[in-house]
């Protein structure tokens, strides 16, 4: 189990979500995932975001047992995505004296998602604003595309604390006590990947902050060694490998593409390379070979043709990368096909289309079944990926 104490006068009341299959209709989440509020109680009372439908009935219970009978001043809303924001108009309706805190793009979408009457119970705030509570004090700092258009984050200053948003946040429940680099790592490269440029933005304004606290909206809440996850944040948003190694992300139809993944994976041992991930894209969670990808500083990609194209796992997986911004990074390509093999041409296509990929010269056609020269050519390849 987490421990998600922040300190007693800042509560977390956020609830777990164990029954989720996939995160946004398309991320396996084996583990769940949580959505994080937090209240801040003094002579006002804070909610910092509330979370989704489907955690509505166990978070208003936190809620009421931390408010003890008291009622909310403000709603801060850092993020109006549905599974931060899904409990906005329920809290509303609940506490009609509340006013709801959030930015100029906050309300032009709170209407979409709410369409309610607000006149009157809204606090606007803009970059640097800052919200006092008694002896807390909130600094608003925009973090525009850190995620969404709308997303801010907050810093309290007296215990040091910087709600983060969508920021640092993980997959899994809570209540799994998973450890965070993993799914953390699933997480930004999935959810907030594509925006590596404002996640430095935000970075560069939270290192002038003086943060020992940060409260994210999914996953634990983090207390010590926040250089470490500061670090992560700044590598990954930069586009920089984790760590020198290769992903062999594979597609294979028949067996035969797989069967030359797993030679490529002896291959590439034998010259000397020891940190190795194999992904079958036609089984894996194509999210954690997205990660896997950011992770490492080489790629190799094998892929069966398919109708004079992709195989469809593989087209999903470079899509998914193109996506995401794949970039700096070295790739050999294989392909396999038995009458007119396009595979490489498909994925080159994508990948030239990325920054600072580069493709390794020699592209090698698989003839149906894995041969000798087959192996002569891997060979080759794997020289050429692990050259420095
Ligand atoms: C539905 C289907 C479509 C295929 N389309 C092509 C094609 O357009 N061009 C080609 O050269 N091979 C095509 N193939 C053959 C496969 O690409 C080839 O047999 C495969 O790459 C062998 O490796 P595997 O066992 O890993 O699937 C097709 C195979 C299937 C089953
Ligand atoms: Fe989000
Ligand atoms: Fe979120």
């Amino acid at each position: 189990m987490t421990d998600l104490h922040v300190s007693d006068a800042i509560r977390y009341v956020g609830a777990d979500d164990t029954t989720i299959t996939l995160f946004e209709g398309q991320y396996p989440v084996p583990n769940g995932v949580s959505y994080n509020s937090y209240v801040i109680l003094d002579s006002k009372i804070a909610v910092m975001d509330t979370v989704d439908r489907r955690g509505t009935a166990a978070w208003l219970e936190n809620l009421v047992s931390v408010l003890d009978g008291r009622k909310p001043d403000y709603l801060v809303i850092q993020h109006m995505e549905p599974d931060h924001a899904g409990s906005i108009g329920l809290l509303a309706e609940k506490y009609p004296e509340m006013t709801l805190v959030g930015n100029a793009k906050t309300f032009s979408m709170l209407p979409k998602f709410f369409p309610g009457d607000y006149t009157g119970r809204t606090l606007t705030v803009k970059e640097g604003d800052t919200l006092s509570l008694g002896t807390h004090t909130l600094t608003f700092v925009m973090a525009p595309m850190v995620h969404w258009p709308e997303v801010m984050v907050s810093y309290e200053s007296s215990e040091k604390v910087l709600f983060s948003a969508d920021g640092f946040g993980t997959f899994g429940a809570n209540c799994c006590g998973q450890e965070w680099i993993a799914e953390a790592r699933r997480y930004y490269f999935n959810i907030v990947g594509k925006y590596g440029a404002q996640v430095q933005a935000l970075l560069k304004k939270a290192s002038g902050l003086d943060i020992q606290t940060i409260c994210p909206l999914h996953g634990p809440v983090l207390k010590s060694d926040l250089g470490y996850y500061l670090g992560k944040y700044d590598l990954w948003s930069r586009y920089e490998p984790e760590e020198d190694g290769v992903l062999i992300a594979y597609a294979s139809i028949h067996g035969n593409t797989a069967k030359a993944a797993q030679k490529m994976r002896e291959i590439l041992a034998e010259q000397g390379c020891a940190n190795i991930s194999m992904r079958d894209l036609d089984r894996c969670d194509q999210a954690e070979a997205v990660a896997d990808a950011f992770r490492y500083s080489r790629m190799v990609a094998m892929s069966s043709t398919y109708d004079g194209g992709l195989f469809p796992p593989m087209d999903h997986f470079m899509a998914h990368l193109r996506d995401k911004t794949y970039r700096n990074r070295r790739v050999a390509l294989i392909e396999n096909g038995s009458w007119a093999p396009s595979a490489a041409k498909h994925m080159r296509t994508y990948l030239e289309a990325l920054k600072d990929i580069t493709i390794c010269p020699t592209v090698h056609t698989i003839q149906s079944a894995v041969k000798e020269n087959d192996i002569d050519a891997m060979r080759t390849i794997a020289k050429e990926l692990l050259e420095q």
